[in-house]
């Protein structure tokens, strides 16, 4: 079967650095050795509301953000989820197949409904069965994400087992996730507990990709730290989770391990520790941020790109789709 590589970020908000060290940049590395199809899933955005012209900004903005982190249009394929209807008709059908058992056990369906579980929409209850959809679609092997989506990754492989039993078939490939670097998990420079997320309603929870080098410096500045020095290992950052973070984003910002980072540091406060982070982190992004920019002034080639990605993922998906058609029994 072909490598196929297939991955998605949620235009429901600002791209920040937990998406460019835990996908992003393992996206870019992928496209000389695999077919790879990067959609930005506005689908899976619209589980919770979202304002319609602000929706098409953010897809725009999640495009120019792949496209300036290096994922190149010609090489990959990158395309918006709504203009591929395949994504829909088979994420329906999955619903029939996943079990609603399986569904209960999703750890990040819990934190986004929270407490109030009867009011949230239900397509945030089977937004997993549409994540398996988008991969299944293109019958994609290989999904490179953060650690946050490894248990819908699991579920994906369940679904297509199931759905290979169910109907007799080798259909659908086992999907192997790419969960690499020191940044598979960035935590919120507020709290060293919570991962860095789109939806923390504090900006200085998190670096975005359009944040320039000032607002860097002081989100860097501001992050929650504690009054110990820095220690000679990275194990004996044990039980300081606010520390634990900022070493191992300097690590995946300068691709060092987290003990080489430690070994420089060692002996050293939070204060000068800051200082380099902030140096390390402005030099990797400014280059991203300044391209975002641009991209984003350049409406019709962004819309250029998206069309013409979502025509490539469509003539994939069709005869897959039709396999499956027919494995169910459909007419057609
Ligand atoms: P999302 O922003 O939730 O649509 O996520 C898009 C991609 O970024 C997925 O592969 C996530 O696993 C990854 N990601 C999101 N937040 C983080 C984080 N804090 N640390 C590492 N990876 C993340
Ligand atoms: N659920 C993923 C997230 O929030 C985004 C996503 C949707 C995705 N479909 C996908 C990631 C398919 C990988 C493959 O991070």
């Amino acid at each position: 079967m072909t490598k196929r590589v297939f991955s998605g970020a949620q235009p429901s908000g600002n791209m920040h650095l937990g998406n460019y060290l835990g996908a992003f940049r393992n996206w870019v590395k992928l496209q000389d050795d695999f077919e790879c199809i990067y959609c930005v899933v506005d689908m899976h955005a619209i589980t919770v509301w979202q304002d319609p012209a602000d929706l098409r900004a953010q897809v725009r903005e999640a495009a120019a953000a792949y496209i300036a982190a290096g994922v190149d249009p010609n090489k990959s394929i990158l395309f918006n989820q709504s203009r591929v209807a395949g994504h829909a008709e088979l994420a329906w059908i999955f619903n029939c197949v996943a079990r609603i058992g399986w569904l209960n056990r999703m750890t990040q369906f819990k934190d986004k409904a929270g407490k109030n579980r009867e009011k949230a929409s239900a397509g945030l209850y089977v937004y997993p069965n549409l994540m398996a959809a988008d991969i299944l679609l293109y019958k994609a092997t290989h999904v490179p994400v953060g650690e946050d989506q490894k248990q819908h990754l699991e579920l994906t492989r369940d679904i297509a087992q199931k759905f290979n039993n169910d109907y007799g078939i080798e259909l659908f490939p086992v999907v192997e996730p790419i969960i690499q670097g020191e940044g598979t998990r960035v935590m919120s420079l507020r709290d060293g507990t919570n991962k860095m997320s789109k939806s923390d309603p504090s900006e200085y929870s998190r670096i975005n990709l359009n944040d320039d080098a000032d607002t860097i410096a002081q989100k860097i500045r501001k992050a929650k730290t504690d009054a110990e020095l820095l220690p000679a290992k990275a194990d004996l950052l044990e039980g300081r989770p606010e520390a634990q973070n900022l070493v191992s984003i300097y690590a995946a910002l300068t691709d060092m391990s987290r003990d080489a980072v430690c070994a420089e540091y060692e002996g050293k406060g939070f204060g000068d520790f800051k200082k380099a982070l902030t140096d390390v982190a402005v030099t990797r992004l400014a280059p991203i941020t300044e391209e975002m920019a641009r991209l984003q002034k350049d409406e019709a080639y962004i819309d250029s790109v998206l069309r013409a990605g979502a025509e490539r993922a469509h003539a994939i998906a069709e005869p897959i789709l039709n396999e499956v058609k027919d494995a169910i029994g459909f007419m057609r």
